[in-house]
């Protein structure tokens, strides 16, 4: 497992995302309210016995984590219907995709340009060549719940991981690797 799969297998952990509010995050999570984003990760410092907190890039108190205090529900799984024009940009697409902190795409699949393929999904080079509709693929990313309720691929439009712009553009750039 190279270290981009395990980001986005922490992520999968951390992904059943909860609607409700701040207010009600466990007691034991890591908040630091000094910080932009308020959620922290402990980083271990060099010969020292404490670690130190550092804010997290992003915020991520509104998804469930592995606290068993941590009861907030799950988005059940959400079927989506993809308005056409698809007005999707294959190179922004391909740049979310490839970007460890957004799509995180290829720590589980392989994509053209990848040096260190994932290979928990299947490969995506070639992709046009499988004829799929804009609209399975856009279900695919939003929610793959809906296609397998059994898959480990992160629902990245239910949980709020991407805009409905960016899958447009994810879209775009899987139907255009030829
Ligand atoms: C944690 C691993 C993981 C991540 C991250 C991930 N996927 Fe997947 N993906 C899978 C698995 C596993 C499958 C196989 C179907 C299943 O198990 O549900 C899959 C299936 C797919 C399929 C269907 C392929 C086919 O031929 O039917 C597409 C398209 C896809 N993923 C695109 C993406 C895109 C785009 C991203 C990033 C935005 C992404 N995946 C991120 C694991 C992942």
């Amino acid at each position: 497992m190279n270290s981009r799969t395990a980001g986005a297998l922490c992520a999968i952990t951390l992904a059943g995302m909860a609607t409700a509010g701040a207010q009600t995050l466990p007691a034991d999570v890591l908040v630091n309210p000094q910080t932009p984003n308020k959620t922290v990760w402990h980083f271990p410092k060099e010969n020292s016995a404490s670690p130190e907190e550092r804010p997290h890039r992003r915020d991520l108190s509104k998804w469930t984590t592995l606290s068993y205090e941590d009861t907030r529900a799950t988005p059940p799984p959400q079927r989506v219907s993809l308005d056409a024009p698809l007005a999707g940009d294959p190179a922004r697409g391909r740049q979310i995709a490839m970007n460890t902190q957004q799509g995180n795409c290829w720590a589980c699949h392989a994509l053209p340009g990848d040096a260190q393929p994932g290979t928990a999904g299947p490969s995506l080079l070639g992709f046009a060549q499988r004829g799929y509709s804009d609209e399975k693929v856009y279900q695919q990313v939003f929610d793959a719940r809906v296609q397998n309720p059994y898959t480990f691929m992160p629902p990245y439009g239910a949980f709020g991981t991407l805009t409905e712009q960016d899958i447009r553009d994810i879209v775009a750039f899987l139907q255009s690797i030829r």
